[in-house]
């Protein structure tokens, strides 16, 4: 994929991984980028690289615009690896005359890389640097989502160099907003958003916060993964504003795992219940779902109806490997209920109130338990199960 000038003498210089399916546990089904960017000035400046493997790519692109020797600052606004692993080669080969990172970004290089004798020059919120006839001032992000993030923004174009914040994990030939469907595109946010950046749901607020303080002109955000918002920077920002509040719609989730088809029966009478009071509902088998596309409902949902059969006195492993996974997450403001089938102890019920417990739901009952398989009144309680959590909803919502 060729360099694309995304504003003058800004090019974007990254990477397509076009193969990739799994993101530590996040699926991703469309691939992604890796977002690098070269900045042509007195002082030429890459903001990040790629992922180890993409190195030919990187330099291509920077090839087919200036000798990369040329270059006299990087900017690591993120370790990570799938961003910084290729900053080793990309020095010893530049020879840059400064790296510029976070504090934490130092402390983070030095711990991935045991460099000691790297130009590094740590800059914090507020520093800025000129580089000739545009200046970058830098944004530390904490969190965002590790210690090490930092925005870089180039005040005369309004462009927001934005690292992980406002991405999308989607391979795409296109590199603008306006080019590809808006609502796959924030399908594509939103998945990403619940799957790596919910946990920092406050943190997300509080930037926000400070970019309206300090009247922050967005006109273009860059992040390191996805496409880069040229259009409608706005729409992004407050999606993020939405989501980071964690506001729950009048949507429900029933997420079950069975051995004999016995929980699944609960499953679609509880689902009856919820579909009776109108609420939307959807349903996810374990089975044949993955947690981050589970997550990505979880993001605006109101209530998890959560089920397992019970095995060897626990919970089925998918249900266990999901709620291990969501409790990371820390979704807030849901109600919980459980449910599932058992043979003769019957403990994947208490386990599930217990860790929806520790994630502070709020859970309305002692759960719906049956012994092997539901009769018709047991089905009628799932569906009652169904109509109450719908109901409490309703007045929560
Ligand atoms: Fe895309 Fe946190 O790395």
């Amino acid at each position: 994929m060729p360099p694309i000038e995304i504003l003058k003498d800004i090019h974007w210089v990254g990477a397509i991984d076009w193969n990739i399916r799994d993101f530590h546990g996040y699926s991703v089904d469309r691939g992604t980028t890796y977002n690098a960017f070269l900045l042509m000035d007195d002082k030429i400046t890459l903001f990040d690289t790629v992922k180890k493997g993409f190195k030919g790519d990187l330099l291509e692109n920077i090839r087919k615009i200036i000798d990369p020797t040329k270059i006299d600052y990087v900017v690591v606004n993120h370790v990570e690896m799938d961003h910084s692993s290729l900053v080793p080669e990309i020095t010893e080969l530049v020879q840059p005359e400064k790296i510029f990172c976070s504090e934490m970004g130092k402390k983070n290089l030095l711990a991935h890389f045991h460099t000691e004798n790297w130009p590094y020059e740590v800059v914090k919120t507020g520093d800025s640097i000129s580089l000739g006839k545009r200046t970058v001032q830098f944004i530390e992000t904490r969190m965002l989502h590790w210690p090490d993030s930092m925005f870089s923004y180039i005040p005369g174009d309004g462009l927001l160099i934005s690292s992980d914040a406002f991405g999308q994990h989607l391979a795409t030939t296109e590199r603008f907003d306006d080019e590809v469907d808006l609502s796959l595109l924030l399908g594509h946010a939103a998945k990403y958003y619940a799957n790596i950046i919910l946990p920092y749901s406050n943190l997300v607020q509080k930037l926000l916060a400070q970019v309206k303080e300090i009247d922050l002109k967005v006109d273009m955000i860059a992040p390191d993964h996805g496409l880069i918002w040229r259009k409608n920077p706005g729409k992004i920002l407050e999606c993020y504003d939405e989501w980071s509040q964690q506001r729950s719609k009048f949507k429900a989730l029933v997420i079950y795992d069975t051995m004999w088809h016995s929980t699944e029966m609960m499953a679609q009478a509880i689902m009856e219940g919820l579909v009776e009071e109108g609420v939307s509902a959807r349903s996810f088998d374990l089975a044949v779902s993955h947690r981050s596309d589970i997550i990505t409902e979880v993001l605006d949902a109101g209530a998890l109806i959560i089920g397992s059969s019970t095995l060897n006195n626990g919970m089925l492993p998918r249900m266990a490997d999901l709620l291990h996974y969501m409790r990371g997450l820390r979704p807030a403001n849901k109600i919980g209920a459980a449910f599932g089938s058992y043979g003769w102890s019957g403990e994947a019920v208490k386990m599930i109130n217990t860790i929806m417990e520790e994630m502070k739901f709020r859970v309305l009952d002692p759960g719906t338990r049956v012994q092997y398989v539901p009769t018709q009144d047991d089905l009628k309680k799932c569906v009652d199960l169904g109509r109450k959590v719908a109901r409490t909803l309703k007045e929560q919502v």
